[in-house]
């Protein structure tokens, strides 16, 4: 599919200005260079310059573009959320395609803010960040934000508003990436509501079970067997794509996606109540 994409939809976006998180690897990664490949202007903001600028230059030659920039990003540490939103903002471009890709899965512990370590990076770090680039997008509408959630979300039980304030208290850390999931489904959904007549669209996903380096946690002889299941980054950008890039979608706004299609996310990420608690507590946090 992705391959199919590419070929017909040939520097559709040149003028367009996008962000995406974590695209140092995977799904991230190859989003960011099919961006380009289409003529978009794009920052990677990721949260280390070492790993990131080999992307960058491979980007360039890949797509014979120039405008593929660095932004760096550690969605754990708000400082660092709030200096990447002002090094853009100062750039004073526009931004039409923001998409929250980053995220870590089965890691423990807490983010530099203080939140369960998925939760804060997940979600708190991605809030703020799209809090801050609001208006930017607003003043460039058309304009889209995709979030890349999970199908991981339709496990999650609910939000315990102690647990995301707390170190990961799971073996595994997957029961708090689904927490964070299903918030990253919740605010897509809220955030859709609030921009309702504004021109900016909001697209969950969830991208497939794809071969990235988010299985990192998982120790080597199960991850080499698991992958061999799983799909490649390349397929795995397809929706996130679709949700960015195809006219199909355009009038849609606030739904989650799966395969490239609408698809009902759990009972608990349709809750407009949780969703507007979850928005109202991720303003505290982040004032
Ligand atoms: N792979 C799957 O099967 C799957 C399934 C469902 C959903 N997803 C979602 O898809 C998205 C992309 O994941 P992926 O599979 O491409 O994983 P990946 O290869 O591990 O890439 C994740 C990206 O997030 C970045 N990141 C992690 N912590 C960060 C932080 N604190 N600040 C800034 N960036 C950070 C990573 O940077 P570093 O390289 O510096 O760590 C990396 O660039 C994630 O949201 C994930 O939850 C993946």
């Amino acid at each position: 599919m992705l391959a199919a994409m590419t070929q017909t939809t040939p520097n559709t976006l040149a003028g367009q200005v996008a962000l995406v998180t974590g695209a140092n690897t995977g799904i991230g990664r190859v989003t960011a260079r099919e961006l380009a490949r289409r003529g978009a202007h794009v920052f990677i903001a990721c949260r280390s310059a070492q790993r990131a600028q080999p992307v960058v230059d491979e980007i360039r030659a890949a797509t014979g573009s120039d405008k593929i920039e660095l932004l760096s990003l550690d969605l754990g540490n708000l400082a660092s959320v709030r200096a990447c939103a002002q090094a853009f903002l100062a750039r004073e471009l526009p931004l039409h395609l923001l998409i929250n890709n980053a995220g870590i899965a089965g890691a423990k512990g807490s983010s530099t803010s203080g939140f369960e370590l998925a939760f804060g990076v997940n979600h708190v770090g991605h809030f703020l960040l799209t809090q801050l680039l609001l208006d930017c997008l607003k003043h460039s509408a058309p304009a889209r934000i995709v979030t890349v959630s999970s199908q991981a979300h339709y496990r999650a039980p609910g939000i315990d508003w102690d647990a995301v304030r707390q170190p990961t208290r799971s073996a595994t850390g997957l029961p708090e990436y689904g927490v964070s999931k299903l918030a990253n489904a919740l605010f897509s959904a809220e955030l859709g509501r609030r921009l309702a007549g504004s021109g900016v669209s909001t697209y969950a996903l969830h991208p497939g079970v794809v071969a990235s380096d988010v299985w990192r946690s998982v120790p080597w002889p199960f991850r080499s067997l698991m992958k061999l299941a799983m799909i490649s980054t390349e397929e795995g950008a397809a929706t996130t794509l679709h949700c960015a890039t195809s006219g199909d979608v355009a009038q849609e706004t606030g739904l989650y996606y799966d395969k490239c299609r609408v698809k009902q996310p759990s009972r608990l990420a349709q809750d407009p109540a949780l969703a507007a608690e979850l928005w109202k507590r991720s303003e505290a946090w982040v004032r």
